[in-house]
């Protein structure tokens, strides 16, 4: 007899991450006393900035570490709403603005806020692959919509359009985009807005890789949609992963909907986290981030080239974020046992495109520049070695 007693049906549709798979094995190749170049991993490697560890460690020795409302912190909301304004010219009222536990949290907020059982939110095909799963847990119906090259591998207003139905009840885009790095062009995104807004759904915009933007001035889609969702993070561009602290920007109406979504789920967002955060938006802690970022660009601008040059087939330059998504077909059509046997052979991890969806899944893979460049560069050395033989 089965002595599990059974458990929700829906925990069956929630897929593993592969990434992790992939990071096992690599870790196992590295104890066995492999060296591996690691890029698999979606997180920046330069550690939280000094500034922000400092104010940490000051709010600690204070020991006011008590919940807080779970909006978050007065001083916080205020300047996140000050970010808004000094980098991306936007007004955005400190009362629109929830600090929540990671993006995650937000990206999980917002969805209880709007999908009801059955409701369809449409996605790009390949996106991040947790927002599926999140509708999911929520017993909505995720729609990953395929794109490709020809779209940036992002949603379009007629893509929105043509697969808008009754059950449906809004559109989640990330620009940048997890895994492709690319982003919506200010105009079509704003076409996007007004075709979501024309329908009566709702719009979410992740904008987590927003402050990793290269070549092109970063635009929030508040500067035109003041009714969009908007989901943003410390973990990224801020390097503050560890820490579980993001946020959500929101149409004011349903901030005290929000509130008792996040009271119920998890009371406040990590007292000591908030607190250090503030020291994010220091012009001491903004330059080592622009330092940072420019280091990033500096990756991208090595990688891709030397991707394209070994055969990867990458047709859209990625603006944003730290990762490539490649055509890896010349080689394989079976993503996972393509990383699989590269990580094997050349000691090189990265991550299938089967954690990204279903569209041509099984011929991308996404390598992400979270490793410095002398590590890039060796990691080419090694796939140039094993892949052209
Ligand atoms: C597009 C995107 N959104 C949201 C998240 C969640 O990040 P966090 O909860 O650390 O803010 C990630 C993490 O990789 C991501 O890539």
């Amino acid at each position: 007899m089965d002595s599990r007693i059974a458990t929700a049906a829906r925990v069956a549709q929630i897929a593993p991450f592969h990434v992790m798979e992939v990071q096992t094995a690599a870790r196992a190749l590295e104890a066995a006393g492999r060296s591996v170049v690691h890029m698999e991993i979606g997180e920046p490697d330069f550690p939280t900035p000094q500034p922000v560890i400092a104010a940490a460690q000051r709010a600690i020795a204070a020991g006011d570490l008590y919940y807080t409302s779970a909006l978050g912190i007065a001083p916080l909301r205020e300047a996140i709403a000050r970010h808004y304004a000094d980098h991306y010219g936007v007004a955005v009222a400190p009362e629109r603005i929830v600090v929540t536990a990671g993006s995650s949290a937000a990206l999980l907020l917002v969805l209880a806020l709007v999908v009801d059982r059955d409701d369809r939110i449409l996605m790009a095909d390949p996106n991040y692959p947790c927002n599926r799963h999140f509708v999911r847990v929520l017993e909505g119906e995720p729609v990953g919509i395929p794109v490709g090259p020809d779209t940036r591998y992002q949603l379009t207003a007629e893509l929105v359009a043509a697969n808008w139905t009754p059950g449906t009840r809004g559109a989640l885009i990330a620009s940048p985009s997890n895994p492709t790095g690319t982003t919506v062009p200010r105009e079509e995104l704003r076409r996007i807005a007004d075709a979501v807004r024309e329908r009566n759904g709702h719009l979410i915009v992740d904008e987590i890789y927003l402050g990793l933007t290269y070549g092109e001035t970063p635009r929030s889609v508040l500067d035109f949609a003041a009714d969009a969702f908007v989901i943003s993070s410390f973990s990224k561009y801020f390097n503050m992963t560890g820490w579980r602290l993001g946020w959500l920007v929101a149409p004011e109406r349903y901030v005290r909907d929000i509130e008792k979504l996040a009271q119920n789920l998890y009371i406040s967002p990590a007292s000591p986290s908030q607190r250090a955060a503030i020291a994010c938006f220091a012009p001491e802690t903004l330059a080592i981030l622009e330092q940072r970022r420019l280091a990033f660009q500096a990756r991208r601008d090595f990688l891709v080239p030397a991707l394209r040059d070994l055969g990867f087939r990458i047709p859209v330059m990625p603006t944003g974020g730290f990762f490539v998504y490649a055509d890896c077909s010349k080689w394989s059509s079976d993503s996972e046992r393509f990383c699989a046997d590269v990580l094997q052979n050349s000691g090189v991890a990265f991550t299938p495109g089967i954690d990204f969806g279903v569209h041509r899944a099984t011929e991308h893979v996404r390598l992400a520049y979270t490793v410095e460049q002398a590590k890039l560069a060796d990691g080419v050395e090694r796939l140039d070695h094993y892949l052209r033989k």
